[in-house]
This record gives structure tokens, sequence and C-alpha cells, in this order.
């Protein structure tokens, strides 16, 4: 057992640094008997990476090392994970949550991503000390949040699965999505892409939303059987009325206007989920009460997922074969800055993967 001391990462130190990301180096938390400590092999780059340490949400924490679709070894283990949980050696994955509080009512009921105490792999709106991103040379979490992963899943493919993988099947497995439900995903990045495999290995009619043409071959190899191009086809939203039992807004920013125009193509009693906590211009969502009510339409939003959904989540993925479509990228400093600014330009076909871990952290 390797207990570590010192963890190297690449991150920021000012927000205003941004996105010239800086190498940076932190003393973890000290080990709890539930903890393990996992040297990291590869990193999905989530669209929330952008977002954090911008201070998009709120002023971000510094310094912060981003990366929360971490894959690793476990190297070393706290007293009380015995065996059975988690072994030395271990392949694991870990998404946007390492901890929760283990006896609230949500953690209680396998909601733990939704209870109140719930801390971030990275993040956090209050500073915690020694807790930071999967930029980095290992991390220390509780290993109740760290997944083995199938054999069948390889290492790079398997890191965009820990966040965006489960955000892209939260959404459908909420709305009890199935065998010909006719689905929309709207935005077609790095969740959205995931968002169309796993509609489709439930069994769902997939419709892929984009603001162009550029993705459309790529969202129907992916498993879309439509796609729409928003800026092409200016009258989509007439030709789609009642044309969908769930839509899913995976876009990096959504306003009330597009969530009233999403609103008008669904059926009687379907449902909008939303997973971007940013909205366009306005700090709130302006929703007319009587669209709602005269189309017995549901609007909800979701959060990642709990353990219990994330083991579902893997299982799903190794049946399916639901494996992301990435680009590796050996992790550095430039490396990371050009995957941040890449994303935001949609510069991505469909997630970047920082990789080489050993070369630079030795
Ligand atoms: N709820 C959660 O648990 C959770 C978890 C992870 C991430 N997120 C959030 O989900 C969002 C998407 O993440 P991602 O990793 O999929 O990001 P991404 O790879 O950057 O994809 C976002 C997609 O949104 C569309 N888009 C680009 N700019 C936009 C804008 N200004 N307004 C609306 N849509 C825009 C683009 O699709 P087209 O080119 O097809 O139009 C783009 O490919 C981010 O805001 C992230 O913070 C939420
Ligand atoms: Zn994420
Ligand atoms: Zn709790």
């Amino acid at each position: 057992m390797t207990e570590i001391t010192k963890i190297q990462g690449i991150g920021f130190t000012k927000t205003e640094n941004y996105p010239n990301a800086e190498k940076i180096e932190y003393t973890p938390a000290p080990l709890k008997p539930t903890d393990v400590d996992i040297k990291i092999l590869a990193c999905g780059v989530c669209g929330a990476d952008t977002h954090f340490p911008r201070g998009d949400f709120f002023p971000p924490q510094l310094p912060i090392i981003p990366g929360h679709e971490i894959v690793g070894i476990v190297i070393n283990k706290g007293s009380e994970v015995n065996d059975n949980d988690i072994k030395i050696g271990d392949r694991v994955g870990i998404g946007a949550q390492c901890d929760s509080c283990g006896n609230c009512y949500r953690c209680e009921n396998n909601h733990e991503v939704n209870c109140k105490k719930s801390i971030l792999t990275y993040g956090n709106f209050h500073k915690i000390d020694g807790r930071q991103g999967g930029y980095a040379s290992h991390i220390r979490i509780n290993h109740k949040f760290a997944f083995q992963i199938p054999d069948n899943i390889p290492t790079n493919v398997a890191a965009p699965l820990f966040c965006g993988g489960m955000t892209s099947l939260s959404p459908l497995l909420i709305t009890n999505v199935g065998k010909g439900t006719e689905v929309a995903i709207v935005g077609i990045g790095g969740i959205g892409h995931m968002s169309i495999m796993f509609a489709k290995a439930l069994g769902a009619n997939v419709t892929a939303i984009s603001s162009s043409n550029s993705k459309k071959e790529l969202a129907l190899k992916l498993g879309a059987t439509r796609f729409i191009s928003t800026k092409d086809d200016p009258d989509y939203l007439t030709k789609n009325e009642d044309a969908f039992d769930v839509i899913v807004h995976t876009g990096s920013f959504v306003n009330t206007k597009t969530v009233t125009e999403l609103i008008s193509m669904l059926r009687p009693e379907g449902n909008l989920q939303l997973i971007t906590g940013l909205s366009t211009g306005e700090e709130a969502l302006n929703l007319n009460p009587f669209m709602l009510c005269a189309n017995n339409s549901k609007i909800g939003g979701i959060y990642s997922g709990s353990p219990s959904k994330i083991k579902f989540m893997l299982k799903l993925a190794s049946e399916h074969e639901v494996f992301p479509m990435i680009e590796c990228l050996d992790i550095n400093q430039e490396n990371v800055t050009q995957a941040l600014v890449r994303i935001e330009k949609s510069d991505v076909k469909f997630r970047f993967v920082l990789t080489g871990y050993d070369k630079y952290f030795g």
C-alpha cells in the first residue's frame, strides 16, 4: 500500500488566468478509514470544467484543479474498506461526487447525489482543504464513490461515462424512456452524444437537435434516426408539434425562449428535462403557467446520478457497448488549455480525454 502525501495537478490559481492552465501541488486531506487513494490514468474534460474555474456558477475556491470523469487504479485504502468493496489494484472510475453525509433521508434512499451535505469531487462552494479534481496525479475519496469498471470498457473510453454518461442517462431513467418512446436530444456535445446512445440502448426512437448540420452524420451513426438543424430548418417547431414524449436539453446554457419552444413540441403529459444550471442573460426562467397546464407538461432537472444509478449505467454501457466517442490528449498545461478553449467552440467530437499521466507525472 502506498499512501499518497502530495498530489501534482494542473489547474488555476486565479480566475483571470483562465484558460491558461498552471501546475499546482497540494496535500490531500488526511486519509479517513473509508477512503481510498487512486493513481489516475485518464480524465474526461466535461463542459462543467469550463464553468467552474471561470466562475460561471459562483466565484471558485482557489486554487482549483478541474476534472470529474476519472479512471485510475486503487493504490491504498483506509482500515474500514474491505476487499469485498474494493481491492488494491482495482480499476475504478469516479464522477462528480466524492462523498455525502450517509445518514440523511436522501442518502438512505439512494439519492446521495442530492444530499444537502454532498461533497463534489472538485468545485465545491465552500473551501474544502485537500480536495481537488482529476487533472492530477492522484485523488483520495470515499470508496463508496469509486466504481469498478466492467472489463470490456477500455480505460480512456470509460472516463466520460462517470459524469457525462451518468448525466445523459439520468433524465431518460427519470422519465421512464423505453421501447418506442419518442425522444429528442437537444445539444449534441459531450453529454448529448451519449444521450443519443443511451436512449437507443433503452429502445427509444431518437431525434437529434443541433444548432447546425455539422454533427448530422455522426449523430445518425450514434443511433439517432432523425436530425434537425435549427439553423437550417426555421420551421422545425411547427413541423414537430406533438412529436416527442421526452425532450432532454443538454446544451451549455438555457433560457426562457428555448424552454418555451421545446415545450411546444411535447405531446400532452410530455416531459422536458434540463441538465444545465446556467441560463443566458436572465437570472431565472420566466414561464407561462398556462402553457404548462394546457399541455399537462412536466419540466424537470437532474443532477448526474447516485451510486446505485452509476452501477446501473456501467452495466448498461457494458452490455450495449455505449462507448463515448473521444479525442485523447496527453495531459500537460498546453493541452488542458487547448481542450477548454476548443470545447467552448464545440470543436470536439465529442469528448476530450486527458491521458499519458505516467509521462507527465511520473
Ligand atoms: N446536471 C448535471 O449533473 C451536469 C453534469 C455535467 C455537465 N452539466 C452541464 O451540462 C452542460 C453541457 O455539458 P457538456 O459536457 O455536454 O458540454 P459540451 O460538450 O460543451 O456540449 C454542449 C453542447 O451545447 C450546445 N451549445 C454550445 N453553446 C451553447 C450555448 N451558448 N447555448 C446553448 N447550447 C449551446 C452545443 O451543441 P450543438 O452544437 O449541437 O448545438 C454543444 O455541443 C454544461 O452546461 C455543463 O455544466 C450538468
Ligand atoms: Zn461533468
Ligand atoms: Zn446525506
